[in-house]
C-alpha cells in the first residue's frame, strides 16, 4: 500500500533561498468631523503595530476636533487636509498636483473612522467636494467606514438608506456600538473600538490568519544577573525582536505567551506576559509554560554566566575586583529535551563572525528545529529597530536581509510555518490496518493537533 502527502519545500543541503523585501501594505485613514476623531489616533497606532504604512486624510470639520499635527507626528509625514494644497507625495499624480488620484491609487484600503452622517451621505450620492469624498470616488481599493453619531442621526431613515446603498456597493460598514454617547444620550452610535476597526482592515487586506490554533511561547529581552543590591551583569538586548514576533504571531491568529526580561516596551495587546529578571527565572517560566505551547521561539538574550557570589551589601571601590562567574543553565537544551511530539522549537543566536557555520553548529548541538542567526553590527540587530538574519534548519538556509524588526518577525514566522508543511512521504505497507496506524503515527509526529483534523478530513 502506498500513500503520500503533499511535498514539502525542503531545499537541498546547504542551499540558500534568497527572500525579496516584503513591503508594508498601505492604508489610508480618513477622519471626518465627529467627537470620536480623537480615537482615530489610536486606530493609526493599531494599524502601524501591524506593520502597515499609514496615510491620514482629514476633512475640514475633523481639523476642528483634532489637530492634523497629532496624526503627522504619528505617521511621520504631512496629513492631507485639502484638495487644493500642492502635491508633495510620491506618485506622478501627487507631484502634478492631483494628489487625490495619487492617494486613491497608492492606498490598498481606505478606512474612514469616525465616519460622520455627512461623509456617508456624500459617499452614497457621489458628491465629491473635498479631498476625502473625491478620493473615495477615485479609489478601487476596499473601503471601510466606522460610523459614529448621535442615536437619532443613526436611526434616521436617510442615514440608514445611505448605509444600505454603500453596503450594496461593497463598502464594509463597521457597526457602531451601544453606549453612552458624547451628546449625553445612551444608544447606538458609538464608534467601534480602534482595535476592532484595525482587525476589519486586516481582514479586508486579506492579511493572513495562518497561525490560528497555534500557541506560541516567545521569550524576549535580556536577563540580569545581580552582583550586589544595585548592580547586575546584563546585555544590550532591547526585546524589540521578541516583542515583534509576539505581535506578529498574535496578529496571525496565534495565542501568545510572552516571557520577557526587563524591557522598556509595551507588550502587544491580548498577549499573556510573564515578566522575569534572571536567567534562572527565565528557565523556570519557560519550562512551566512550554507544555501549553505548540511552538517555542527563544528570542531572548539569556545570560550565559552569572556571578558565583552575590554581595549582600553594595560593593565598594577598593582596588581591582575579580569576579568569578558560573555558567547558567542551557534553557534551549532543556526545552529540546522536554519537547512533545509536534512541538516546534526555534532558537536564536547572535553571531559576530562565521554566522552560518557557528549557527548551524549550535543548531545541530542543541537539536532545535531551526535557529535564527542574527547579524550583529553597527545599527543592525541588538538594540536597533532593524535586523538581518539567517534562518537555518538542519538542511536549509534562508537569508533575511535587513528590514524593520516587525517585518522580519513575519518573515521568520513564514519560515517557521514551512516546517509545518507535510513532507513527501512514501510508505509501503501491506494492509489497511497498518496503513491507518502508520498514518496516525506520522500525523502525530509531524503535525500540530489543531491542523491534524483538517488534514485527516
Ligand atoms: C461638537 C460637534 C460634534 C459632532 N459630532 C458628530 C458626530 O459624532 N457624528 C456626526 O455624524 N456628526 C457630528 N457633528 C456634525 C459634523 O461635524 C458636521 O455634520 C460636519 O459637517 C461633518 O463634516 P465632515 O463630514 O466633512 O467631516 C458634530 C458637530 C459638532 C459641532
Amino acid at each position: 500500500m502506498v500513500y503520500q502527502t503533499e511535498a514539502s519545500e525542503l531545499s537541498p543541503l546547504g542551499s540558500t533561498r534568497e527572500n525579496g523585501y516584503n513591503r508594508a501594505m498601505r492604508v489610508t485613514v480618513g477622519v471626518s468631523g465627529g467627537i470620536a476623531a480623537y480615537k482615530a489616533a489610536e486606530l493609526v497606532r493599531a494599524l502601524q503595530r501591524q506593520a502597515l504604512e499609514v496615510h491620514v486624510v482629514m476633512t475640514e470639520s475633523a481639523c476642528k476636533f483634532v489637530q492634523p499635527l497629532t496624526f503627522a507626528a504619528l505617521i511621520g509625514r504631512k496629513v492631507i487636509t485639502s484638495l487644493w494644497e500642492e502635491g508633495q507625495g510620491e506618485t506622478a499624480d501627487d507631484q502634478n498636483g492631483i494628489e487625490h488620484i495619487g492617494e486613491a491609487q497608492w492606498t490598498e484600503a481606505l478606512v474612514v473612522a469616525p465616519a460622520t452622517a455627512n461623509i456617508l451621505a456624500k459617499f452614497a450620492h457621489g458628491i465629491a467636494d473635498d479631498f476625502l469624498s473625491t478620493m473615495y470616488l477615485a479609489t478601487t481599493a476596499p473601503v471601510l467606514v466606522a460610523p459614529a453619531m448621535n442615536v437619532n442621526m443613526w436611526n434616521h431613515p436617510a442615514m440608514q438608506a445611505n448605509l444600505e446603498l454603500l453596503r450594496q456597493r461593497g463598502v464594509r460598514v463597521i457597526e457602531p456600538g451601544t453606549g453612552s454617547l458624547a451628546c449625553g444620550i445612551v444608544g447606538v452610535g458609538r464608534m467601534a473600538e480602534p482595535e476592532a476597526i484595525a482587525d476589519a482592515v486586516l481582514n479586508s487586506l486579506g492579511r493572513r490568519h495562518d497561525m490560528a490554533g497555534e500557541v506560541v511561547l516567545v521569550t524576549a529581552g535580556g536577563t540580569r544577573e545581580a552582583l550586589d543590591p544595585v548592580r547586575y551583569l546584563g546585555n544590550r538586548s532591547s526585546g524589540k525582536m521578541g516583542y515583534a514576533l509576539a505581535e506578529a504571531a498574535q496578529s496571525r491568529g496565534a495565542k501568545v505567551i510572552l516571557i520577557s526580561g526587563p524591557a522598556a516596551l509595551h507588550p502587544p495587546s491580548h498577549c499573556e506576559v510573564v515578566r522575569v529578571t534572571t536567567a534562572q527565572e527565565m528557565r523556570d517560566a519557560v519550562l512551566e509554560r512550554m507544555t501549553e505551547a505548540t511552538l517555542v521561539v527563544k528570542a531572548a538574550a539569556v545570560a550565559d554566566y552569572k556571578p558565583v557570589m552575590v554581595s549582600e551589601q553594595k560593593l565598594k571601590r577598593t582596588g581591582p575586583l575579580m569576579l568569578e562567574l558560573a555558567p547558567t543553565e542551557d534553557i534551549l537544551a532543556e526545552v529540546v529535551k522536554r519537547r512533545r511530539p509536534g512541538q516546534l522549537i526555534i532558537g536564536f543566536a547572535a553571531e559576530t563572525e562565521n554566522r552560518v557555520e557557528n549557527g548551524r553548529a549550535k543548531l545541530l548541538r542543541k537539536g532545535a528545529d531551526a535557529i535564527v542567526v542574527n547579524q550583529v553590527s553597527a545599527g543592525v540587530g541588538i538594540e536597533a529597530d532593524t535586523n538581518a538574519a539567517t534562518f537555518l534548519t538542519p538542511t536549509t538556509s534562508s537569508e533575511l536581509h535587513e528590514m524593520p524588526k516587525r517585518e522580519l518577525a513575519d518573515r521568520i514566522l513564514d519560515e517557521i510555518l514551512t516546517l509545518r508543511r507535510p513532507r513527501l512521504l512514501v510508505v509501503e505497507l501491506d494492509d489497511e490496518d497498518s496503513r491507518k496506524k502508520r498514518q496516525d503515527e506520522v500525523l502525530t509526529e509531524t503535525v500540530q493537533p489543531a491542523r491534524r483534523q483538517l488534514i485527516v478530513e
